[in-house]
């Protein structure tokens, strides 16, 4: 991570280096990815929009636009990625790290964002890296996504990040959070079509598929079948108050730990 720079865009030409990364990070056209004037003019009028530079060349970045409809000074995050050749090195880290910098500053205590809960990866980074926590269950939010959503309907968790929870200013002093402990969980496996009947304890564990993004990926038909079971049973009891708040890879599978705050 040596010679990566993380800092705001500035000018045409810079936005303009944005469509390529999106374009390779979320495996889409062009046409499919917001045209830079429209990053320009958000950016003008509050958003913020900084990139992972390496020399000229822009790696990654975040985009997030103030939020005005939840009683706090809010952002919300819309878009993060970086590069496939610049994944795994902790880039995306540093983009949200930056981000939660520019929003303290500036008396703003809160991010949101979505993700697909399909993908791993992405939930460990969000739950676990970053300390933030999936409150609300948003089914087919964007309507069909093709790239690395394989044309499914886009369901996502909608999350939350509390800029100065305890685990998320461990996640910026650098310290590794530890997953959750899930023992004591009560397991609801996928294969129901409903959430039980009556007082539910206030942890549970849901198991998904660690192979998500492959799924999604390559089997279209396998992603769909696995979205419609997360989707019976997490968006009940997110509508009854859990919250995602961590995801183990255990026995090669994900587990994500829902509480009832
Ligand atoms: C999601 C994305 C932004 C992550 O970027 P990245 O730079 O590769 O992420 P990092 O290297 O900072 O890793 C962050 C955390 O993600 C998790 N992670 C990274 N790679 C992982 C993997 N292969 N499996 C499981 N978890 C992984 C880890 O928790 C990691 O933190 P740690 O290394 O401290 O444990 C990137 O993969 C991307 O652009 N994807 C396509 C677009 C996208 O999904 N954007 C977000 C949509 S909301």
């Amino acid at each position: 991570m040596s010679n990566v720079v993380i800092r705001e865009l500035e000018g045409p030409e810079e936005f303009g280096l944005i469509p390529p990364v999106a374009c390779a990070a979320w495996r889409m056209t062009t046409a499919e990815v917001s045209p830079p004037a429209d990053l320009i003019a958000l950016t003008h009028a509050g958003a913020l929009t900084a990139g992972a530079f390496r020399g000229r060349g822009l790696v990654g970045f975040v985009h997030g636009y103030p939020r005005a409809n939840l009683g706090q000074p809010a952002l919300h995050s819309h878009f993060l990625a970086v590069v496939p050749s610049e994944q795994g090195q902790g880039l995306s880290t540093l983009l949200k790290l930056y981000q939660r910098d520019w929003c303290r500053r500036r008396g703003i205590g809160l991010v949101t964002w979505t993700y697909d809960p399909l993908l791993v990866k992405n939930a460990r980074l969000n739950l676990v890296r970053l300390g933030a926590e999936a409150r609300n269950y948003l089914p087919n939010f964007y309507g069909a996504m093709g790239g690395i959503y394989g044309g499914l309907a886009t369901d996502r968790f909608e999350v939350f990040w509390d800029l100065d929870s305890p685990r998320a200013a461990a996640a910026a002093r650098g310290e590794t959070l530890l997953e959750r402990d899930l023992s004591g969980a009560r397991r609801i496996p996928l294969s129901r079509s409903s959430v039980p009947s009556g007082r539910l304890p206030s942890r549970l564990a849901i198991e998904i598929s660690l192979d998500g993004a492959r799924l999604l990926r390559s089997d279209p038909p396998a992603a769909r079948r696995h979205r419609r079971r997360l989707r019976q049973i997490a968006a009940p009891l997110m509508a009854r108050g859990y919250a995602a708040t961590s995801v183990a890879i255990e026995g090669g599978a994900a587990v994500y730990l829902l509480e009832r705050t």
